[in-house]
């Protein structure tokens, strides 16, 4: 069986990983598409490095654009990728233009198509990842669900024949690397904070970038919480920051460049607490018992809310607030999985495809 994976964002390496060990170690041939929807070394290339992953096999090298000319650029390159390379199937992962992009040209050319963390739903009809997730999950013939609750939610659209549960592939990189990790020491040194004192904080997506009043907000309330905060900034937010004249640091904030992906597991290990608005980073802070204050109105998340160990928040007195409260009670419930998702994804894989 040959598997071709597209990928084009930061999140999507970091699954990509486990996915990737797995096809090597049971001889799948697995061929890797990078979008170039992230092209900066460090929201790729070092992931690529770190992770073990090997080299993409095409680089499309799409790079920033509106929507409509990222998704529309994948879409046209991807056919010769497919014609040339003739997958038995197409996996797409997560919720960005590069997933869309990547189902909807494996749709036209009738090569069967998994979507890797199906089901995820904000409701939120403003964010450009629901639109993708909802169309992905829609287009594709197989629906690779992390949750319960994200098996709910398609099951709720008529697509419970052709989803199965595999669990969270991000889990299985989160134990390997935390396993790996030698020197927590040395990042936290190079961040100037210290363990158990500070809070690691990210900002990008664009309903808290796009709104000045927003954005200036949410770094307002940073700046207010009463323990260092240090924010890892992706290069959008320090775009959209340079455009209002926003600076990012001051009062409790320190600004830094976004770290790998070992590094950044290593501060949020020895934080007090994550402040974000990425996916990713609540499921990560939960999996190491780290709380977290999620700058948004909803969560695909839900498991980490109902645990007691995430809380959402506008940006405002709230913020500073819950990035204080104390640690919530000990739970030692797994609803991301046992680490050993990757072997459920490529099981999935080779069975028959619901028809
Ligand atoms: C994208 C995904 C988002 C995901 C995030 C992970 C979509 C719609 N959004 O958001 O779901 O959570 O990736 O990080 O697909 N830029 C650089 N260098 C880069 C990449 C981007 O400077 O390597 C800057 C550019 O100014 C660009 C902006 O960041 O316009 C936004 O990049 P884009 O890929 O459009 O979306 P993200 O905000 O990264």
């Amino acid at each position: 069986m040959r598997i071709l994976s597209v990928v084009g964002a930061r999140p999507q390496f970091v699954k990509l990983s486990p996915v990737a060990a797995e096809c090597a170690a049971r001889g799948v041939q697995h061929v890797i598409v990078h979008t170039g929807q992230h092209y900066d070394p460090a929201l790729s290339d070092v992931f690529f490095t770190d992770l073990g992953i090997p080299d993409p096999d095409v680089h499309l090298g799409v790079g920033s654009g509106t929507h409509g000319v990222q998704t529309g650029g994948i879409l046209a390159a991807m056919d010769e990728v497919l014609t040339e390379h003739r997958p038995d199937r197409v996996l797409v992962y997560g919720d960005t233009n590069s997933t869309l992009a990547g189902a909807l040209s494996a749709v036209k050319l009738q090569v069967p198509v998994a979507h890797l963390e199906a089901g995820l739903r904000s409701f939120n009809r403003r964010m450009p990842e629901e639109h993708n997730r909802v169309l992905t999950d829609h287009a594709a013939d197989l629906c690779l669900a992390p949750t319960r609750a994200a098996m709910e939610h398609l099951a709720a659209e008529g697509l419970a024949d052709r989803s199965v549960l595999v669990g969270d592939v991000m889990v299985d990189v989160l134990h390997r690397v935390r396993e790996e990790l030698v020197d927590a020491d040395a990042v936290l040194q190079r961040l100037g904070v210290v363990p158990g004192g500070f809070s690691v904080a990210t900002v990008h997506r664009a309903e808290n970038t796009d709104d000045p009043a927003r954005l200036a907000a949410v770094v307002d309330a940073l700046r207010q919480v009463d323990h260092p905060v240090v924010l890892l900034a992706h290069p959008r937010l320090r775009a959209r920051a340079a455009d209002q004249g926003l600076d990012l640091s001051g009062g409790s904030l320190e600004v830094h460049d976004p770290l790998p992906y070992p590094a950044l597991v290593g501060a949020v290990d020895q934080a007090r607490g994550v402040i974000t608005d990425s996916g990713g980073l609540q499921k990560e802070a939960f999996v190491l018992r780290t709380p977290c204050t999620t700058v948004r109105t909803e969560t695909e998340w839900v498991e980490t809310v109902e645990l007691g160990w995430n809380v959402l928040v506008e940006p405002g007195p709230d913020l500073a607030a819950a990035a204080s409260r104390p640690l919530p009670a000990s739970t030692d419930a797994t609803p991301y999985g046992d680490g050993h998702a990757a072997s459920a994804v490529l099981d999935a894989l080779a069975g028959d495809l619901p028809r």
